[in-house]
């Protein structure tokens, strides 16, 4: 496996300065989930999150006593080339646009290349087009298209990044 550069947040120091990231507890998820549903159509159930606790690349962002925001990705065995996928991004409404979604994917991608990762995958809609922009400016590319993926007809977009090349490019 190739060695990566250690599991270290590397913009924690230089911008929003006051914005922690660390792995998600129970007694963060009321507010992860109040995020969710201000997020999203379709939110997950509370439920949902309990299960991810304890993954390395379930985080939350902190800025004070606040979650702003949070991460939920996974990594799967699949014979030597182990796939992590992003399952869930939000930042809070009032927080967005200051570098917090990138910085939590970056360290999501991170702790899943810790954990074995090569590949990393996710869905996003086909019109959402500020986690578009931020996918694909991290490197993430189409694999294919999922009309009607979503609950509401929406078409998904699978999207895949090679982690030694983003690394490359960090
Ligand atoms: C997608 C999301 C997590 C981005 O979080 P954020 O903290 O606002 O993003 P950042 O400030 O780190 O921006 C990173 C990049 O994303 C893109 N981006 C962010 N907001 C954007 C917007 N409103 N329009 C276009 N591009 C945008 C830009 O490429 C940006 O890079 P730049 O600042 O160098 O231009 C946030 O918009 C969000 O929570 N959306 C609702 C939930 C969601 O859609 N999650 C993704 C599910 S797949």
């Amino acid at each position: 496996m190739t060695s990566h550069p250690p599991d270290a947040d590397p913009e924690a120091n230089e911008t929003e300065e006051s914005v922690e990231l660390r792995a998600a507890s129970q007694a963060d998820l009321l507010s992860v989930f109040r995020i969710e549903k201000s997020a999203f159509p379709q939110p997950w159930p509370f439920s949902a999150f309990e299960r991810f606790l304890g993954e390395p690349a379930f985080l939350v962002a902190v800025r004070g006593p606040e979650i702003v925001g949070y991460v939920v990705a996974d990594v799967t065995p699949n014979y030597g080339r182990d796939i992590g996928h992003v399952k869930d991004l939000a930042v809070r409404p009032d927080a967005r646009g200051a570098g917090l979604g990138r910085r939590l994917l970056s360290q999501a991608i991170r702790r899943m290349a810790a954990d074995g990762a090569t590949l990393v995958k996710l869905e996003v809609r086909e019109h959402n087009d500020p986690a578009l922009a931020l996918y694909r400016d991290e490197g993430f590319e189409l694999l294919r298209r999922v009309p009607g993926y979503y609950e509401d007809g929406e078409t998904a977009l699978v999207m895949v990044l090679d982690v030694d090349e983003w690394f490359d490019a960090q």
